[in-house]
């Protein structure tokens, strides 16, 4: 339980979380996330967000390590999200500090959760806004709905420091603080664009607003709330990069089919729309709901600029784990794609319609009548699969160059 000296007497102490899995629908598999709390050290200490509920006794004991609680003098909150503010009133308690910062809209939030918050010495802060701290300074920046109306970072300039809150974190519970500890590039790409696409993929707008706001300062390390920490300008450099190519969600010419089946014949309908794809071009990843986890579908999307849904007609509408996985895709706002839909039905037949309505709800470019087939698939209605698959993709690879 040691603290993390991150620069000179900058310490990280938060929390590393194995197990917490299930985060508001996202599922942060294999390994948990981490929630980052950061300790200034200075004329006026300062505590950078707190941690989960539950964690605040390891957070206590880092603390302790390099000042005890009561030597505290500002706490400040980027974000009431309870993972990282699910601790305050506890650390309020201890510490004792002499302010609390906040954002405007995080007073509100602050109040929802803390009603003892009346009592507290709490102050607003705005897009910069600043206070000395001795010999730093912490500016503060709004970036309201990076994830919520509430969320702020704060900019040490002096220390080219960047507390990032949640923006440019990633669910990963390891034993090492820096991106460049942790060895595995394929799986840290995974890490980021899971981030991206299950939390703040919505807000991709808001993301490209707020991009030229941080690479106007002069920054060499961003500490974000979630994850290992981006030390040097490369790794800065790179996490903005790919926060840009992830919110522009430029056209890929790559398709994720993604169904469910009842007796597999949706499930052979979904090969032979892989069929046409692949023949045409168009790497595809097909996943089934039953096997796969909604937030990995979403994952997946990332480097997928087509989606092609299928299910069978179930009670005249589309399977459930579909309806969860669409409700959830929807709810996420991607932009740019190109859909498809088919389906396997005995007597009414509504599935590959209503799937082709999901699709088009998310103005998804919808090249080709939705298929659909009664009871088995046959030679020519996997042919007409096929032929979806090939519409979709020589509609995706015209997207693509244009
Ligand atoms: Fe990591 Fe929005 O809390």
């Amino acid at each position: 339980m040691q603290p993390v000296e991150i620069k000179k007497d900058i310490y990280w102490i938060g929390y590393v979380d194995y197990d917490h899995r299930d985060f508001h629908g996202y599922s942060r598999s294999p390994d948990g996330s981490t929630y980052n709390a950061y300790l200034i050290k200075d004329e006026k200490n300062v505590l950078m967000d707190t941690v989960y509920s539950g964690c605040e006794g390891t957070l206590l004991c880092r603390m302790a390590k390099v000042l005890p609680p009561e030597k505290i003098d500002y706490i400040v909150c980027n974000h009431m999200e309870l993972d990282h503010a699910g601790a305050l009133k506890t650390l309020v308690e201890r510490c004792k500090p002499e302010k609390i910062f906040v954002s405007q809209t995080g007073l509100k939030s602050m109040a929802g959760y803390f009603p003892d918050m009346k009592d507290w010495p709490v102050q607003a802060v705005k897009s910069g806004d600043s206070i000395s701290i001795g010999k730093r300074n912490i500016v503060f920046q709004e970036t309201r709905m990076l994830h919520w109306p509430d969320s702020m970072v704060s900019y040490i300039p002096e220390e080219k420091l960047l507390i990032s809150n949640d923006i440019f974190g990633q669910n990963i519970a390891s034993t090492v603080r820096f991106r460049d500890e942790y060895t595995d590039d394929g799986e840290y790409d995974h890490r980021v664009k899971e981030y991206f696409y299950n939390i703040v993929l919505p807000y991709s707008p808001m993301v490209l607003k707020a991009l030229p706001v941080v690479e106007k300062l002069d920054i060499d390390m961003v500490a974000p709330d979630h994850g290992l920490i981006h030390r040097g300008t490369k790794a800065v450099a790179d996490i903005i990069a790919r926060y840009r190519t992830m919110a522009e969600q430029k056209p890929q010419q790559r398709a994720l089919i993604v169904y469910d089946t009842m007796w597999h014949s949706t499930e052979a309908m979904a090969y032979a729309v892989c069929s046409g794809l692949e023949e045409s071009g168009v790497p595809t990843r097909l996943m089934s709901v039953k096997s796969n986890h909604h937030s990995a579908v979403m994952t997946e999307l990332a480097d997928c600029g087509a989606v092609l849904a299928g299910s069978p007609t179930h009670n005249n509408t589309i399977l459930p784990l579909m309806a969860a996985q669409l409700t959830y895709m929807k709810g996420l706002r991607p932009l740019n794609r190109i859909g498809g839909a088919f389906g396997s039905y005995g007597w009414s037949g509504e599935a590959p319609k209503q799937l082709q309505e999901w699709l088009a709800s998310m103005n998804m470019e919808l090249p080709a009548e939705p298929v659909k087939c009664i009871w088995r698939p046959n030679g020519d209605t996997l042919k007409a699969c096929h032929t979806l698959g090939v519409t979709v993709a020589e509609a995706l690879k015209k997207k693509c160059q244009g």
